[in-house]
């Protein structure tokens, strides 16, 4: 797909760097045509030269080098990009993009290029949830600058935490999305349900569920990459609203049932991935329960089955959060709530379900074999899903026109 694009790809001085190399080899293996800029404490870390062996291209390290391709002319490589990648991108790039300043070959194209910039952070936690990389990284943003989050794990220090660089194949889904390559869902609307449902018991609390909704708004903003028309609908995260989708907060399980069901008609697809409370307080409770030492029996009843609810054409995907026979389980829900594919996860593993980056999936589609993934990032997740629905939506329309 990235066949005759130019893609400016600066590596700067992180430790992440090797993974700079890979990136590098599969943007040119896709056919794309790679300028490798490195700063002057990237060439510490690893040689211009195996930069240049893969991508078979001048690599610019200086500003100044009468012998480089780029030099004398030091803004043509920010004209011939159609994307300038960063990555690993360190706090001190990050820095100085945000900053204005152009005293490096990186920086230098980056201030002077009007093509779309991606960045692919990778640093120490810290020097990551640093205030002031923070404010920087919010910075770009707002000057549209793209990014592509670092992810947990352990990182080259030895220490757990956020800040390892993305993974290479959510960095190269990120360019194909922003240089508008991948837009299968468009024309389609895709209702998507994300976070855990709250029913009240009184006015303070409520029975909740561990869902922070990453995993459904990973799938929306997904979906909007790829051209699809997406609503949100969404019980209480503490995520911030998607850009270009429309979000819809609701809090309990009924009010969830009632927008979906308003929706359905006008859809073509709904990815169930919220968790739905499937009990609520037969009776919630005006004023505030008081403390006391009786023991307090709080009576429930069933919540509605929403997607079992949902009738007609449209593609109906559910989400199975099992802890005990994963994929018999999911199976029967599959069955049981005529759904078109079911995305199981086992919620037991501390790296997967609720509340991470990171998921362990297995989808199984209508009469289909269960297809189990590798523990991905959800943002990666979310593709696999969409290409299942793009997928299935065609074969449906193939059998339409057939009949
Ligand atoms: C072994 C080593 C690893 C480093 N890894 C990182 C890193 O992953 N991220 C980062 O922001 N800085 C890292 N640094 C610090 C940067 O290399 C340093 O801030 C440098 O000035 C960045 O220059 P540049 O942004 O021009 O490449 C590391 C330094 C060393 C010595």
């Amino acid at each position: 797909m990235l066949k005759n694009k130019n893609i400016v790809l600066g590596v700067t001085g992180s430790i992440a760097i090797y993974k700079g190399v890979e990136l590098a080899r599969k943007l040119s293996r896709e056919g794309a045509s790679v300028d490798v800029v490195m700063t002057e404490a990237a060439t510490k870390f690893i040689t211009p030269m195996t930069f240049r062996s893969i991508t078979h291209r001048p690599v610019v390290t200086e500003m100044f080098e009468l012998t480089s391709e780029f030099s004398i002319e030091h803004v043509s490589l920010a004209k011939r990009a159609d994307i300038i990648v960063i990555a690993p991108a360190t706090a001190n790039i990050i820095a100085k993009i945000a900053s204005g300043l152009a005293n490096d070959m990186i920086s230098c194209v980056t201030l002077a290029t009007k093509a779309p910039i991606l960045i692919a952070p990778a640093m120490e936690t810290n020097m990551y949830l640093n205030a002031i990389t923070q404010e920087n990284i919010s910075r770009l943003r707002a000057r549209g600058v793209k990014f592509v989050e670092p992810i947990s794990g352990t990182l080259a220090s030895g220490a757990e935490g956020i800040g390892k660089l993305a993974d290479i194949p959510e960095i190269i889904t990120a360019i194909e999305n922003i240089l508008q390559l991948n837009n299968d869902l468009s024309n389609i609307r895709i209702v998507i349900t994300a976070g855990g449902t709250q029913e009240p018991i009184d006015p303070v609390r409520h029975i909740g569920n561990r869902s922070s909704g990453k995993m459904g708004y990973a799938i929306a903003e997904a979906a909007r990459n790829r051209g699809a028309d997406v609503i949100l609908v969404a019980a209480p995260t503490n995520l911030p609203d998607p850009t270009g989708i429309s979000v819809i907060h609701i809090r309990t399980t009924k009010e969830m049932q009632q927008n979906v069901s308003s929706l359905v008609d006008k859809s073509d697809v709904i990815i169930m991935a919220a968790a739905v409370a499937d009990y609520r307080p037969v009776k919630s409770c005006l004023a505030k329960i008081k403390s006391g030492k009786q023991n307090l029996a709080l009576k429930l009843t069933p919540n509605p089955d929403i997607i079992s609810g949902i009738t007609g054409k449209i593609l109906k995907v559910g989400f199975a959060a099992e802890s005990e026979d994963l994929i018999t389980n999911a199976q029967k829900k599959l069955e049981k709530k005529h759904l078109d594919l079911i995305v199981a996860n086992d919620i037991t593993a501390s790296d997967s379900g609720f509340d991470v980056d990171t998921n362990r999936v297995t989808l199984i589609e209508k009469n289909g074999e269960p297809e189990s993934l590798p523990l991905l990032p959800k943002s990666q997740v979310a593709n696999v899903i969409l290409d299942k629905v793009v997928k299935l939506l065609n074969t449906a329309k193939n059998s339409k026109v057939k009949k």
